[in-house]
């Protein structure tokens, strides 16, 4: 979850990790720490909270030499403390690691240590592994480093430097992901590629168990037995400018705003006259024609988008469709028959969870196509198929243009399985996919005028509790919708079917309570219009949204919000575009950091 950044070259340490820490510090933000080594030493400094108050506190430092790492933290392990922000160091101040992930066996490793007569700084589980590169130390670096990753269990992306070697940065990772970048005379590591985007665009992905030692003039990958691994580089196809605010005070707003251009390079590659075309995918049209059974799997936002997957595959493929979160679906003993389909969903590509759904699935044979918007994450490269999203990179911890571009995916495969199943004609899917070119103008026209969205979240900012209602598509979005308030608002949220309130929950509607009551599905207007009717009638204050057109909401909700016309299935797409501003607003007019709200982390690879 944390931000991992290395440097060694001929250059100063410092400016870079400071700089490619700012551009993790979405991973992980409650402590941050940078140790250089020279061979004077390990040098450091370490800062409880955000990254600027380590750039305050390291400004008046002796921090200088030409190799160093650090780190962002996202504390599983103790408290968000100075004395357990990473870097940690070994007892005789020779190794310093930085450390992304859980040591599931720290406790035993530390009683062993105890017993050696080791002491510990930090609460954290991490501060055995340079305890242990001491301990087994013997005179050979990474000799000791492969002894001692060989003693972990759990996830890691680890960074080592030494002051027996201070020109070489080790690194290694499992389960974590951590990227090493090729300079001139100079090499980085880091857990993801915005860190080291305005340096180089050429990257070695780090496969499970590889090590990377990195020197100013070369990067080596071996295998756990010292065998040179001959890796490709790849070429990162993000601009710097991608993973810069250019003026938006945050990225949320940033990101919602590009979702137009999102959106539209994730679907135009794809439709070829009015034909969907899914080259990328190995699995060919006789697989889709005999499937049976398809398990959507994926956490949080991918979760929620994933259910309005299930209305199209199952809805117009007519192929049954299981939505599961990925931290339940390997528990509950699912039943995957050979060659049913799970679909990953994943932003980051990263989220272990996620990740442990898919090995499960594939365990049980199901084939795998992921969704995902990382280039060569893990997910990604463990899939039998990948559909990226051509979102760009995604920096707001809220997903606005990730979720967006993976509903779209979804319509994609969606209305492609349906054809090969022959559940719809080529002249129905040629009218769906005019309708799917005709999101990324609806989207940039409801994004042209936000005025009355931030007229709305200014009036709303100090609510305490909201209810997101709605039916069909409509409940997957009130989902969405409620998750990006909470997550960036803190205010108390929750998402039901609006058919489902009078079941118990209406008893929590009082004069003034909030409910945004979306109604976008024509088949299921009315039935919404009575569901506001009894929630008005309980004291409620209600936004609406409606499709254009469908005026009749006006008369029962206190509020409207229009989205343009569009097909009951897409309605969706454009619905989200709202609540995300909404939320936005709020967040921004309570004063709130919204690209970085409190207790979370944009890539979550712990369990
Ligand atoms: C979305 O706003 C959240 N921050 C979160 O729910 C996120 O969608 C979830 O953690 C899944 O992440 P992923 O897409 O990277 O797997
Ligand atoms: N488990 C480690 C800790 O608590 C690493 C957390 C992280 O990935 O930031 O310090």
């Amino acid at each position: 979850m944390c931000g991992i950044a290395g440097y060694v070259g001929k250059n100063q340490a410092k400016p870079f990790l400071l700089s490619g820490l700012e551009k993790l510090e979405y991973r992980g933000y409650d402590s941050a720490g940078i140790c250089i080594a020279d061979e004077t030493g390990l040098k450091s400094c370490k800062a409880k909270g955000r990254l600027s108050e380590l750039v305050e506190k390291s400004k008046n430092m002796d921090l200088s030499g030409t190799t160093g790492i650090g780190h962002t933290r996202w504390a599983t392990h103790g408290a968000p403390t100075e004395y357990n922000a990473h870097p940690h160091f070994s007892n005789d101040g020779n190794f310093a690691i930085v450390h992304n992930g859980i040591i599931e066996n720290y406790l035993d490793l530390k009683a062993f240590l105890a017993e050696k007569g080791f002491t510990f700084a930090s609460d954290t589980d991490t501060e055995v592994i340079p305890q242990l590169m001491q301990y087994y130390y013997n005179g050979n670096v990474f000799d000791t480093f492969l002894t001692v990753v060989s003693k972990l269990e759990g996830a890691y992306a680890l960074g080592l430097v030494s002051t027996y070697e201070p020109n070489t940065l080790y690194a290694t990772r499992k389960d974590s992901p951590l990227i090493a970048g090729l300079g001139k005379g100079e090499n980085y590591i880091a857990s993801d590629i915005p860190a080291i985007l305005s340096e180089t665009k050429d990257v070695y992905l780090l496969e499970q168990g590889e090590f990377a030692i990195v020197t100013a003039d070369e990067i080596k990958i071996v295998d756990q037995d010292k065998n040179p691994i001959d890796k490709k580089i790849f070429e990162v196809n993000w601009d710097v400018s991608a993973a810069e605010k250019e003026g938006y005070d945050f990225f949320m707003m940033k990101e919602i705003m590009e979702q137009p251009k999102a959106i539209l390079d994730t679907i135009h590659p794809r439709i070829k006259g009015n034909e969907i075309v899914l080259d990328e995918l190995s699995l060919d049209k006789s697989y889709f024609k005999g499937l049976n059974k398809v398990h959507i799997i994926a956490c949080g936002s991918a979760y929620h988008v994933g259910l309005v997957g299930k209305n199209i595959i199952e809805g117009i493929a007519r192929v049954d469709t299981q939505v599961d979160l990925a931290s339940e679906f390997r528990y509950r003993n699912p039943v995957i028959n050979d060659g049913d389909l799970a679909i990953i969903i994943s932003q980051s590509g990263e989220t272990s969870d996620t990740l442990a759904a898919l090995r499960y699935a594939k365990q049980h044979n199901a084939k795998i196509i992921s969704i995902v918007n990382v280039r060569g994450s893990s997910i990604a490269r463990e899939s039998d198929d990948v559909l990226y999203t051509n979102a760009g990179p995604e920096i707001a911890v809220a997903t606005t243009k990730a979720y967006s571009t993976q509903m779209e995916v979804l319509f994609l495969l969606g209305l492609y399985i349906a054809e090969i199943k022959g559940k719809i004609t080529q002249e129905e899917r040629a009218e769906l996919v005019d309708e799917l070119l005709s999101i990324p103008e609806k989207v940039k026209g409801q994004l042209s005028d936000i005025e009355y969205l931030e007229t709305l979240g200014k009036k709303f900012k100090d609510v305490e509790d909201v209810f997101f209602i709605g039916r069909g598509i409509d409940y997957s979005i009130a989902m969405e919708g409620s998750l990006k308030l909470k997550e960036i608002s803190y205010i108390h949220s929750e998402a039901y079917a609006a058919g489902e309130l009078k079941h118990g929950t209406i008893s929590l509607i009082e004069d003034g309570t909030l409910v945004v009551a979306l109604a976008t599905q024509d088949q299921l207007f009315e039935k919404m219009l009575s569901n506001i009717k009894e929630v008005k009638a309980r004291g409620a204050y209600v936004i609406g949204v409606a499709q254009e057109g469908n005026t009749a909401i006006e008369k029962e909700a206190d509020y409207v919000i229009y989205v343009p016309k569009t097909k009951g299935c897409f309605a969706g797409a454009l619905e989200v575009i709202p609540l995300q501003v909404f939320a936005y607003f709020i967040s921004l007019h309570k004063g709130l950091d919204v690209d970085k709200p409190r207790n979370l982390a944009k890539s979550v690879t712990v369990e």
